[in-house]
């Protein structure tokens, strides 16, 4: 060997350039083919698609693990099946990390998990956001406890980023065993179709303890979980949408919960007119609209990213920006089981609520809602405590609130949906708005039960007192004498008004009491 300075450096350079390139090979071509063939990108192809090009920097490229039982001494992968490090989307830092099905299944190592652990520490250092992309065969056996104790460093820091720094996951193969709780408590779970499942006990256990028969689609597929289980919250027909998905909705977050979301330029005028909300509410109470045509209207350039659009239709969320400012959305879905409250609803709506708040993000709510579902499954469903989470999680939102009233606020509903009394900050309501106890039909039974018994012509009888009712009571106007609700709004002019209300409570100051957390009916 040469002992010429420039040939030494040149040899360490190329030492360099070698260890790289292996490591890029990640599992080799074979798997690397196999992962193609599946409709699957791998994990460094992942990272590129997401990250703004050229950004992403990758960290602990040759770690490997330290396991040497079964043989695995003599089967080392550089990076040890998980690409970690930072880059940037639309600029802002994102820390993340990819998991690589192609190195021994995605499987998590100790030293896997310390690499994951490493850029969620530096996520919370830096107030900046950390996304997983998750495709893995869950712990990886040859290490037992080792990797277990891995999944457990990684969970306590998700609960602890968790409010913190949002926190993006994305299920693009497998996610089975306790390795769906790291996804869990993330943020928002968006899952690609067909290739991605995620269920604690696979249908081999299934089988074995219930003796059901289920599919790994049919068990934990991405339509299970965002059209019945709740769990995930976008399904996405391919991974190249799903990347284009985590960017789209990271947009609307800020950094951490000590920072605003980014302002967005708009060229769509904040005093445009939505005339068609004139005519939006129709003239039969029982008849429904979509509440979407509403939020389309008023969002700038008519843009909504909905969240949960497959689960509790009944009620609405998702982001919109209103004069370029980043807006959560709550809304009861008429068009859906005529907007009530139910136990799923509930839910969706308490955890959109409290992420909102969490990151600073002003809470724009629009109720329609005839009250809470009758039934015994919702009694026996826990609607009692799952309604109370919804009704906590605006209590003690401390975000901008403002509430716009299309037409029904009904019963404990009304209080539930951002009212005035749970510091809602300006409440609003259209000449629609029916806003009493209950509503004309139910109220006038109750009320005029004695006068419908002894009544010559029942019917004729409570259709007027229906009437009566609905002129006295089934109005905004008893609710704006009392200053429950600030404003009655020509539906028309709703974008101008939110925008200006949002301007208005741009400096907002409020605080919950100092505790160590409150007890939310979990
Ligand atoms: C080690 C694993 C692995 C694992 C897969 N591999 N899972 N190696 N530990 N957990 C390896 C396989 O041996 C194989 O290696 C390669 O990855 C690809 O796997 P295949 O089985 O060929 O792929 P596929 O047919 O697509 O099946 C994917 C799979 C299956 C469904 C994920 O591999 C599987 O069921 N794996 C075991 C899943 C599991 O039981 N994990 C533990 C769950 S408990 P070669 O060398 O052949 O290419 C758990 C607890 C977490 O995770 C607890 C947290 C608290």
């Amino acid at each position: 060997m040469s002992s010429d300075p420039a040939h030494l450096h040149q040899a360490m350079l190329d030492r360099l350039a070698r260890t790289n390139a292996l490591a890029l090979e990640g599992g080799g071509a074979d798997a690397i083919s196999k992962q193609h063939a599946r409709g699957k990108l791998t994990a460094r192809e992942r990272v590129e698609a997401l990250l703004d090009p050229g950004t992403f920097r990758e960290l602990d490229r040759f770690v490997t693990h330290d396991c040497t039982d079964f043989g695995m001494d003599d089967k080392k992968v550089l990076g040890d099946g998980v690409v970690t490090g930072y880059g940037r989307i639309e600029g802002r830092l994102v820390y993340l990390f990819a998991q690589d099905f192609t190195v021994f299944g995605g499987s998590l190592s100790a030293a896997y998990a310390r690499k994951i652990c490493k850029v969620m520490d530096l996520a919370m250092n830096n107030g900046a956001p950390i996304i997983g992309l998750n495709d893995s065969g869950g712990a990886r056996i040859q290490e037992g406890v080792a990797s277990l104790g891995g999944y457990a460093d990684i969970f306590l820091r998700n609960t602890l980023a968790s409010g913190v720094v949002p926190q993006l996951s994305a299920i693009m193969g497998p996610c089975a065993g306790g390795a769906v709780y790291s996804p869990a408590i993330t943020d928002f779970i968006a899952m690609v179709q067909k290739t991605s499942f995620m269920f604690v006990t696979g249908p081999d256990v299934i089988k074995a303890v219930t003796h059901e028969d289920v599919s790994k689609e049919h068990l934990g597929g991405a339509s299970a979980h965002t059209e019945v289980s709740g769990v995930a919250h976008f399904s996405v027909p391919d991974e190249l949408a799903c990347l284009a998905l985590l960017r789209e909705l990271l947009s609307y977050m800020p950094d951490n919960n000590m920072s605003e979301a980014p302002r967005r330029a708009t060229t769509d005028p904040v005093d445009r007119t939505c005339r068609q909300l004139d005519t939006l509410v129709p003239a039969n109470p029982n008849k429904p609209y979509d509440v979407k045509d509403v939020i389309t209207a008023v969002a700038d350039e008519g843009r909504f990213l909905e969240v949960q659009p497959d689960y509790a239709a009944n009620i609405v969320v998702g982001f919109v920006r209103l004069g370029g400012r980043s807006v959560g959305v709550v809304a009861n879905q008429p068009a859906h089981l005529a907007g009530v409250l139910d136990v799923a609803s509930s839910l969706k709506g308490a955890r959109f609520v409290r992420f909102c708040d969490a990151f600073n993000i002003p809470l724009w709510v629009i109720e329609d809602v005839p009250g809470f579902l009758p039934g015994v499954n919702q009694e026996h469903g826990g609607i009692i405590k799952h309604g109370a989470k919804l009704l906590y999680a605006f209590c003690e939102a401390t975000v901008p609130k403002v509430t716009l009233i299309t037409r029904k606020a009904y019963g404990g509903a009304y209080c539930v949906m951002n009212s005035k009394h749970i510091r809602a900050d300006l409440n609003f309501a259209w000449p629609t708005a029916e806003i009493a106890v209950m509503g004309p039909d139910g109220a006038v039974n109750i009320i005029f039960r004695r006068e419908l018994d002894e009544a010559s012509d029942p019917v004729a009888t409570k259709a007027e007192l229906v009437e009566d009712y609905r002129d006295k009571f089934a109005n905004p106007y008893r609710a704006a004498q009392l200053g429950f609700i600030d404003e009655i709004l020509v539906p028309s002019s709703t974008r101008a008004r939110l925008v200006e209300a949002f301007d208005s409570l741009q400096g907002k100051r409020a605080q919950n009491p100092p505790r160590k957390h409150g007890n939310i009916p979990l």
